[in-house]
């Protein structure tokens, strides 16, 4: 289900990004500037938190010439866009068949549970937020994970109270973009 949320926050984007969205326009044909929509959602998310609010859409469909259902249809689509606020760690699990079978949803509810949070809840100090979301691909290393641009895999109990110490010291690398 999709949620779309109107922060009342206007978004400014720095000159880096309005560049690299220049630069990716020119990458199409004149009037073909949607299809660079889905690296320009990651660029705005990236710089508002990792996550989309409404006006943050209604920047990149005027950015890219398009009407604003055209980029909120597609944020809603992919999971790897978020359409509310989100911790600073984003738990991302993988809930289909194979992580299914292997107990992510057992995975999913302790990790909640550990955090004091519903999934889609973010922690009281902004640190964490938990998501599930469809497969990554990942499938052999069930039940698995992803944690900023990382895979984390063959989860257990053990392995999730690790991570969430690892975040808390602050020895999980998030980001690796260029
Ligand atoms: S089913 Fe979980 S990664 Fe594919």
């Amino acid at each position: 289900m999709s949620l779309i949320i109107k922060s009342n926050k206007e978004i400014n984007l720095s000159d880096r990004t309005l560049a690299r969205i220049a630069e990716l326009k020119t990458r199409f044909p004149e009037g073909r500037q949607k299809s660079a929509l889905l690296t320009v959602l990651h660029e705005v998310q990236d710089e508002n938190e990792n996550w989309l609010t409404i006006e943050a859409m209604d920047k990149v469909a005027e950015l890219l010439s398009i009407k604003p259902v055209e980029v909120y249809e597609v944020a809603s689509f992919y999971s790897m866009y978020n359409q509310k606020p989100v911790g600073k760690y984003m738990f991302e699990f993988c809930r289909t068949s194979c992580c299914a079978l292997r107990g992510a949803e057992d995975m999913i509810e302790y990790t909640c549970n550990k955090l004091g949070v519903e999934e889609g809840q973010v922690t009281a100090d902004g640190m964490f937020s938990v998501k599930g979301v469809e497969c990554l691909g990942a499938c052999g290393y069930a039940p698995m994970m992803q944690l900023g641009d990382f895979y984390q895999e063959f989860l257990n109990e053990q392995k999730i109270d690790a991570l969430i110490e690892d975040c808390k010291a602050g020895k999980i690398e998030l980001l690796s973009k260029v």
